[in-house]
């Protein structure tokens, strides 16, 4: 954590965990009533490692953890239900909301049943405080990526917290916590390795464009903020993702010619620089702090998680990773190279070497050879 609190809605407020490729977000909702009281509810409150960060936050915001009154848990994962035990010891009058599916695995945690209220209880889905008026409404994200996985639309902000649905690992530089166009490689990356099918998201962005009125924002468990523009931009791009079990197909020849592109690619890397060949297989392997999007097997990538257009960007991504300019360079060239030798079409924006793609025209294509 960086200790920042951060406001991201009406009485919404986000702190996130410090790491570089793959944050946790926590979040806190105060929903004050006229005489100026509140009830506290916090969403996916991570792990032992977010304790200091979440204690600061709720002293901050609502007097100290004692005063929080319900406990959200998208699903059952340890990134974000880990805590769940110690923070219903130190808020005791707090309650958890959970689904029937997410509670069937965190009462294991020796969690009170008599403090928890399923989602399914309430009447269609619909939460409602007596005192303030306020509402929320719970939205299934089937099977995305678990079968019990629950989002809240807080109406009053107009923010959708969507757990994991819409997180992302980190692909924007620079500060900040709201996504831009570079966080779209970083959710697509995230779907593609972790929704199980491409089914499932479209059920569930079903549900959220049903929801009214339109969330302004959409706040995950992991990554950047999403709102303005890009929620239906994003949206509507993940509607059109091919994810988890879409992906894993075994005679797909676009895949199979992208990892041929890969292997060559790290063959001429052994041959021109072999000092580097080490670190590349080390990425490929480790991938980023989520998990690697490759399958490596004997010095060799064997198969991709991601799609193939993602996969030779993550390359590509790669081998801007190499310090030395000169070598980075050639690198980028034997790349593009390769891809171009086996008629793969690759573009990407590149501030150094401006814009660059391969030239597959006038040769025969991928559907030459498939059809
Ligand atoms: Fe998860
Ligand atoms: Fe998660």
């Amino acid at each position: 954590m960086n200790g920042k609190i951060y406001e991201v809605g009406r009485e919404f407020y986000m702190i996130r965990s410090k790491e570089e490729d793959f944050h946790r977000n926590i979040y806190l909702k105060k929903f004050v009533d006229a005489t100026g009281r509140s009830v506290n509810m916090l969403f996916d409150p991570g792990t032992a490692l977010d304790m200091p960060d979440l204690l600061k936050l709720l002293k901050e915001k609502i007097g100290g953890i004692a005063n929080v009154n319900m406990v959200f848990l998208s699903h059952q994962d340890p990134d974000l239900t880990a805590n769940i035990g110690n923070i219903m010891k130190l808020a005791a009058r707090s309650y958890l909301i959970t689904s029937v599916d997410t509670w069937r695995l965190v009462k294991m945690y020796g969690l009170p049943p008599k403090r928890t209220k399923t989602v399914e209880s309430f009447d269609s889905y619909i939460l409602r405080l007596k005192k303030s008026g306020h509402r929320m409404a719970f939205v299934p994200a089937r099977y995305c990526h678990f079968r019990g996985a629950m989002m809240v639309y807080d109406y009053e902000s107009k923010i959708l917290f969507s757990g994991d649905f819409m997180a992302g690992v980190n692909t924007r530089q620079g500060e900040g916590i709201y996504a831009t166009e570079e966080s779209w490689e970083g959710i697509k990356m995230f779907h593609q390795l972790y929704m199980p099918s491409t089914k499932a998201v479209v059920k569930t962005i079903e549900r959220i464009m049903a929801l009214n009125p339109f969330p302004e924002v959409i706040a995950p468990q992991h990554g950047d903020i999403i709102k303005g523009e890009l929620v239906v931009e994003f949206l509507d791009r993940m509607s059109k993702l091919q994810v988890g079990l879409d992906l894993v197909d075994d005679n797909n020849p676009e895949t199979d010619l992208v990892v041929l592109a890969i292997n060559n690619f790290l063959d001429l890397l052994d041959a021109t620089f072999p000092e580097l060949k080490d670190s590349f297989i080390a990425k490929f392997q480790k991938g980023n702090e989520f998990t690697s999007p490759f399958l490596f097997h004997g010095g060799k990538v064997t198969g991709i998680k991601i799609s193939p257009d993602n996969a030779l960007l993550q390359v590509y991504t790669m081998i801007g990773e190499v310090d030395d300019e000169e070598k980075r360079l050639h690198l980028k060239a034997i790349f593009m190279d390769t891809l171009d030798q086996l008629q793969i079409e690759f573009k990407v924006q590149d501030d150094e070497t401006e814009s660059i793609e391969t030239n597959p025209e006038d040769s025969f294509n991928l559907d030459d050879i498939v059809g």
